[in-house]
């Protein structure tokens, strides 16, 4: 690693402009260059789910990994690790230093909108994951950044809220998967959340001083979340080292105001230079400091190659949870044959609002925008199953994004539409052709600006109808929206955003202005939509105009009657039901676990007709699943990823074992969760240390599905487990061993998992905890024994001492989930 000295001979080369300049953003994603010091410019890039790249765009296509709920599900550090190197080949392909990824937030509670982009609900599970992301990402070379530090663990007033969190609280749960991570993989960049916590904002807490440097050691970079440094003088002395996006000029309380506060005494030019020094260590780490060794080659295949698809597909399916199956998964692919009749393939009906259009990732910052994604429908169609498909109902409260067949280019090449730029003289400024509706430019719409800025957009496209009809055609955006059809105006509003909504929440969700247009079958039209950028109230920082198109169907009462006689007149019903954007995204949290629209009435209609029933759950965090007890099969899927659908046919053919556990636990009923909402700008983690299946135990609550809960296609023996003699002190844990045994008739996967717990405790702490896990893998009639490390922390608890450790006993349990621990064990560590 690079000395200390030579980075700050490299900063004494600066002049104070220099090294302030440094300090903000050179742009959204990217921070300066500054030849003197030998630093070329660095590129940032969202993350988790994929690596974006530097536009927001469709034709910049990216490899779409499951979403963090999906990785977590899998339980697997080194499945994780791989993921993070096929990240950081993404990275390397599109010319990104640095994810801004992974997101090690708590589920502190299921409203929280976020929880699909975070890994779990537990401190360790999500430590040893982002761990294993991290140590993905930065062995190939890509700087990784944790994120939200600290207490960004719900959505709502997230820019302002002032979470209070008691200390023991927020070391043993909120801040123990940054400690992790930084100790042992030292995390090249973190974040420093938006919101406050116990009285300072993030990016001016003494926490990153006192806590990440001081207590961690931490010598790696702190960013700013977007936008969240606002006070010069107040974030330069709080360990902020980059202020983001830039920039200085446009964003972030740095430039010129922080020159003049060094100039006038008022900051002490060290602080500056010691975050220089941080730029420029980060900077040597990804290889882009002159003299320094350059990022290894990472020589990748494409987002859309066979070996990403494998893997993601892989990936997809490790993480998928089979909460519950009376015997009817694995499907076969014959359908009953009544003797002497040959057997026929089996008719599958695919029932549902996602099953046509999956969520293989969750909205807002996380999006990226895939090669391609395979919807449930696309996934069991290619897997040779003779399907069907009814839609059952829409689960969505406004019109979707307008999609081929109906969108197409003016010039008919394929599904899309032309964008134009104007300048305010109305002058012609750039052209684009693009593939989607959606279309989002953050921070300026660059080449089309070169000369003069964008003022307006004129989006150009043919609507075609499949069948004779009222297709309701509109925008969702912000500001002023014109729409022309054929000629003729149809409708000019100006969109204003909900009150206070955030501004994530305003681009996710923004309003939406539509008109009926009757179409005859086979009938085209050209659609003008117009926008004028300064309009909207975040023009310029982010544009955001989406074509919305709901072509005629029938209602839901009609839908539903479809779905089900669909059901009863096939062998078997797959009905994927789940969230979407409108509910499930960055910027705002749930204010109901209830699947949106009717669809739990879907999915009982289709259980009565057809017995025969999987419902496939494709939400990033928990739902109400009120019929679960009457389905034949309950499959969680998560946010899958590009290959999502066919890793689900894999699952229900049974040609891949469904191998995931639940990282957080399945509610029954709203009853008894944390609050995201803030009284008086203070949010009060008043529950403390009792989260998900903290606060199940304690209240004797009986979930749905408990944490770590999840079956697969054999059985499994808890045969026994011993602890090593004696604690294993120096490296620092206690080392466990477990025998099980396969005792199904298939090879399968299973999580050994080891709780702690204290009877007779002098502190008041959970009932159990988890200490450690580990996945397996077995043959029929196959005994394994596994070894897992308890670390010490897990037996310590935070005092105002410190770190302790009670004196006396403790007890492990090991089992497949933290409802079912058949072996137990003692340790004591005095
Ligand atoms: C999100 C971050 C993200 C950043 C840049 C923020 O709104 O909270 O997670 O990395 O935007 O897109």
């Amino acid at each position: 690693m690079i000395a200390e000295e030579e980075l700050r001979r490299r900063v004494g080369r600066l002049s104070l402009e220099q090294k302030v300049r440094l300090l903000t953003g050179e742009d959204f994603w990217a921070l300066h260059a500054e030849p003197e010091a030998g630093l070329r410019r660095v590129v940032l890039s969202d993350g988790p789910a994929g690596v974006r790249g530097g536009s927001w765009d469709e034709r910049d296509t990216s490899a779409n990994v499951p979403s963090g709920t999906a990785l977590a599900a899998t339980w697997d550090p080194g499945r994780v690790e791989a993921i993070g190197v096929l990240l950081a080949r993404e990275a390397r392909r599109k010319g990104v230093d640095v994810l801004l990824a992974p997101t090690v937030n708590l589920h502190r509670t299921p409203y929280a909108g976020r929880c699909f982009e975070c890994f779990s609900e537990d401190p360790l599970l999500t430590a040893r994951l982002g761990a294993a992301y991290v140590r993905g990402l930065q062995h190939s070379g890509v700087g990784a950044t944790v994120k939200h530090f600290v207490g960004n663990d719900s959505e709502t007033q997230r820019m302002t809220v002032e979470v209070r969190i008691d200390e023991r609280t927020l070391r043993e749960l909120y801040l123990a998967p940054f400690e992790v991570i930084v100790r042992e993989e030292g995390a090249w960049a973190v974040m420093a959340a938006y919101n406050g916590v116990n009285g300072s904002p993030m990016t001016q807490s003494p926490l990153l001083r006192d806590i990440l440097h001081g207590e961690w050691g931490y010598d790696g970079l702190v960013m700013s979340d977007w936008t969240a440094a606002r006070s010069t003088e107040g974030t330069v002395g709080a360990d902020l080292d980059l202020a983001m996006p830039g920039p200085a000029s446009r964003y972030g309380p740095w430039g010129d105001a922080l020159v003049e506060a060094v100039r006038k005494g008022k900051v002490d030019e060290a602080l500056i230079d010691d975050k220089v020094v941080r730029i420029l260590r980060l900077a040597a780490r990804v290889g882009a400091l002159e003299g320094e060794p350059a990022a290894p080659a990472l020589p990748g295949a494409g987002p859309d190659s066979v070996a990403v698809a494998t893997r993601l597909r892989a990936a997809a399916a490790a993480g998928f949870v089979l909460a519950r199956n009376d015997g009817i998964l694995p499907l076969s692919r014959s359908g009953p044959s009544g003797l002497p009749a040959p057997p026929r393939p089996v008719q599958v009906a695919v029932i549902g609002p996602n099953a046509e259009v999956a969520r293989t990732l969750g909205g807002g910052s996380a999006t990226v925008f895939p090669p391609y994604t395979v919807s449930p429908l696309d996934g069991l169609r290619a897997a040779g199953l003779h399907v069907a498909h009814a839609p059952g109902v829409s689960a969505l409260q406004r019109a979707p994004q307008a999609r081929a067949p109906w969108l197409l280019r003016p010039d008919r090449s394929g599904p899309g539409a032309e964008v134009c730029f104007f300048a305010d003289s109305g002058e012609l400024t750039g052209w684009e052709l693009r593939d989607g509706a959606t279309f989002m430019w953050l921070g300026g719409f660059a080449p089309a600006e070169a000369a003069e800025p964008v003022a307006r957009l004129e989006i150009r496209c043919v609507i075609r109808a499949t069948a004779a009809g009222t297709y309701r055609l509109g925008v969702s955006g912000l500001g002023r929206h014109r729409l022309v059809v054929d000629g003729t105006e149809v409708f000019d509003v100006t969109l204003s955003p909900q009150e206070n909504a955030d501004i994530a929440e305003a681009m996710m969700a923004p309003p939406q202005q539509l008109a009926p247009v009757e179409l005859a079958a086979g009938q085209s039209v050209t659609a003008v939509f117009e926008h004028d950028v300064h309009s909207s109230p975040f023009g310029g920082f982010a544009t955001l105009v989406q074509l919305s198109l709901d072509p005629p169907h029938g209602t839901d009462d009609e839908e539903i009657a479809a779905a089900a006689s669909l059901a009863a007149a096939s062998d078997v019903a797959v009905v994927v039901v789940g969230t979407s954007a409108e509910v499930e995204s960055e910027g705002f949290d749930r204010t109901s676990l209830a699947l949106p629209g009717r669809q739990d009435e879907l999915v009982r209609r289709v259980i009565a007709a057809n017995p025969r029933t999987v419902v496939v759950v494709n939400s990033g965090a928990p739902v109400l699943l009120p019929w679960a007890g009457d389905a034949a099969a309950v499959l969680l899927s998560w946010f899958g990823g590009q290959e999502f659908g066919n890793a689900l046919a894999e699952v229900l053919l049974g040609d891949v074992e469904p191998g995931g556990r639940l990282p957080m636990t399945w509610p029954a009923s709203e009853e008894g969760l944390p609050s995201t909402r803030p009284a008086d700008g203070v949010l009060d983690y008043r529950e403390g240390l009792f989260i998900g299946y903290r606060a199940f135990d304690r209240d004797g609550r009986e979930p749905l599905f408990p944490f770590g809960h999840g079956t697969g296609y054999t059985t499994w023996s808890y045969d026994s487990m011993t602890v090593a003699d004696g604690p294993v002190r120096a490296s620092g844990g206690v080392a466990v061993c477990v025998q099980v045994r396969n005792t199904g008739p298939r090879r399968g996967r299973e999580v050994v998992q080891v709780y702690a717990s204290r009877p007779g405790s002098a502190v008041e702490r959970p009932a159990k905890w988890l200490a450690g896990f580990v996945p397996v893998d077995a043959d029929p009639g196959e005994t394994v024994t596994v070894g897992i490390l308890i670390p010490e922390r897990a037996f310590q608890h935070w005092t105002e001492q410190g770190w302790s450790t009670e004196p006396g006993p403790f007890v492990l349990a090991a089992g497949p989930s933290s409802a079912s621990l058949p072996l137990t064990a003692r340790v004591d560590l005095s």
